[in-house]
């Protein structure tokens, strides 16, 4: 697989329409800057980060909405506890009058936040769990194509092309935003480790998947990563948001 190369992002954050910027979040932050954080959120966000049953669930919860509103901030020239957001009626957050797009997803250490302008956007990075029934787990969600692509594959290589499969299928339906309302046998993705990241087919509308970009992204050892946008021929930027010091 490709290694990514996540830089430390300049000063000033400038979006363009064709730009699709992929923030790589570590969540294991020292105190005070959990604190700094919890001191942006929501009354709403603070209710969900109080209810986490474990601390580092919750300090990984407050790092990632923190986080994403200090990256938001720069990008709208605004203070991280001004910003509000809504809900679409299946959960998915946006921006109140604004172009931006975004989506999160966090899982173990690691969150990725994506952002764009005026373009269906989604995000998932998935923790490598071992020994996880991935046949059984694929016949339930994956599509007949998807399952067969598997299945062709050397053993060796089908749990890293399991999570391959599920970061691209999340992210389609994430930047769709519809959650499983979207059939999860709609869309086909790609999935074996020679063959580049692509929307294969969506149903019933031949032209949909020609109008998508999927990407994969090289979180870290074990973690699975993968962005879908509308949109071809963009110009990805991969910021590193630990790599700089943040004031
Ligand atoms: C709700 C859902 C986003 C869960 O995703 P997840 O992998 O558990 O979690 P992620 O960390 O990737 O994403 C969560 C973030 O996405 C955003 N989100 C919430 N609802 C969303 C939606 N309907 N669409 C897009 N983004 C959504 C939020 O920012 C959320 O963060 P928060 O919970 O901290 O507020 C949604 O994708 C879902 O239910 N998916 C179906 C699950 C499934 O069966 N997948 C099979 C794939 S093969």
């Amino acid at each position: 697989m490709q290694q990514d190369n996540w830089t430390s992002p300049p000063d000033s954050l400038h979006i363009e329409s064709r730009h699709v910027d992929v923030w790589r979040i570590f969540l294991n932050l020292q105190a005070d800057s959990i604190k700094l954080a919890e001191s942006t959120l929501s009354a709403d966000e603070a209710q969900r980060a109080a209810r986490f049953h474990f601390p580092k669930d919750r300090d990984h919860f407050v790092a990632a909405h923190g986080i994403l509103r200090q990256i938001i901030g720069r990008y709208l020239h605004c203070k991280p506890g001004e910003l509000t957001f809504s809900v679409n009626q299946y959960g998915k957050p946006s921006l109140v009058d604004s172009k931006l797009e975004f989506n999160l997803s966090h899982s173990g250490d690691f969150a990725l936040l994506a952002i764009t302008q005026n373009r269906k956007i989604g995000v998932d990075v998935e923790r490598v769990r071992q020994g996880i029934s991935s046949h059984v787990i694929a016949q339930q969600y994956f599509s007949k194509a998807e399952v067969a692509e598997l299945q062709s594959l050397p053993m060796e290589q089908r749990e890293a092309a399991f999570f391959t499969c599920w970061t691209r299928k999340e992210a389609y339906i994430k930047a769709q935003g519809i959650g499983l309302s979207l059939p999860l046998e709609s869309f086909d993705v790609s999935l074996s480790p020679n063959e580049p990241a692509m929307l294969r087919a969506v149903r019933p509308d031949s032209q949909e998947a020609a109008r998508w970009t999927l990407r994969p992204l090289d979180v870290a050892p074990n973690y699975a990563g993968a962005l879908a946008v509308e949109g071809i021929d963009l110009d990805f930027r991969l910021w590193d948001w630990n790599s700089t010091v943040h004031v």
